[in-house]
């Protein structure tokens, strides 16, 4: 697949580098372009030069920025997001106020709104960076919780995420993107009380097959 990666931090290139060794064909952005050159060389993926170049040739864009900068970012892009899948990594965090993180609409439906034709799916928010670039857990691969309205578009970033080694579960529908938000802020939060080396991830126990 040709991905775009808006954002070349701890997770754009976490999710980079495991996705060019899955053989895909790998676009990263930044603010500053000369971030997003430091990430194609530590990667093996492309630079461009702004977020526009990233995503014009892409089927996938990932959104790897802090949420604050999610919504102008898509809102910028608008029409070029259209048709295309959009995954949403980001998570919002306030330790000292979780409730508020919490209440309302998740980033992600709010940034299906900004561009109803784009097909956006919460994926990957639930693991840590630390684990993105080599996703195994226990000996097992690391689950990934996929939610957004678009069945295909689920599909397809199940395919791209099994490729890159994750464990993909289809949760549905874009509101099941704010349990798996939630799902994240707890996570952080364990990190945080219990001094956790942040290398934890949600797995789901039990027989997943059919009755
Ligand atoms: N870290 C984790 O373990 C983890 C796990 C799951 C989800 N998440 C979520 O994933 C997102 C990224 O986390 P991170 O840890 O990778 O953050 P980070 O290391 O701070 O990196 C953020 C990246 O976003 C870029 N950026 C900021 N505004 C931008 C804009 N307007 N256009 C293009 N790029 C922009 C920054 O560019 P510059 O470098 O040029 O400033 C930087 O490369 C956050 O929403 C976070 O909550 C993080």
């Amino acid at each position: 697949m040709k991905l775009a990666i808006i954002g070349s931090g701890n997770v754009g290139k976490a999710l980079a580098g495991n996705a060019v060794r899955a053989g895909h064909a790998v676009t990263v952005a930044a603010s500053h372009p000369e971030n997003a050159q430091a990430a194609a060389q530590a990667s093996g993926a492309q630079a461009a030069g702004s977020n526009a170049e990233a995503v014009g040739a892409a089927d996938v864009v990932i959104l790897a920025m802090p949420s604050a900068a999610a919504s102008s970012v898509v809102s910028e892009l608008g029409s070029a997001l259209e048709g295309k899948v959009v995954v949403d990594v980001t998570n919002r965090v306030n330790s000292a106020d979780p409730g508020s993180m919490l209440d309302g609409d998740s980033v992600t439906e709010q940034l299906q709104v900004l561009v109803p034709r784009a097909k956006f799916v919460k994926a990957f928010n639930t693991i840590f960076a630390s684990v993105m670039a080599n996703p195994t857990g226990d000996g097992q691969p690391v689950d990934t919780f996929l939610a957004g309205d678009d069945a295909e578009a689920r599909a397809t970033v199940a395919e791209l995420a099994k490729s890159m080694g994750f464990r993909p579960i289809d949760a549905g529908g874009l509101p099941i993107a704010r349990v798996l938000e939630g799902m994240a802020l707890l996570n952080i939060l364990l990190q945080i009380s219990n001094r956790w080396p942040w290398q934890s991830s949600w797995k789901l126990a039990g027989p997943t097959g059919g009755v």
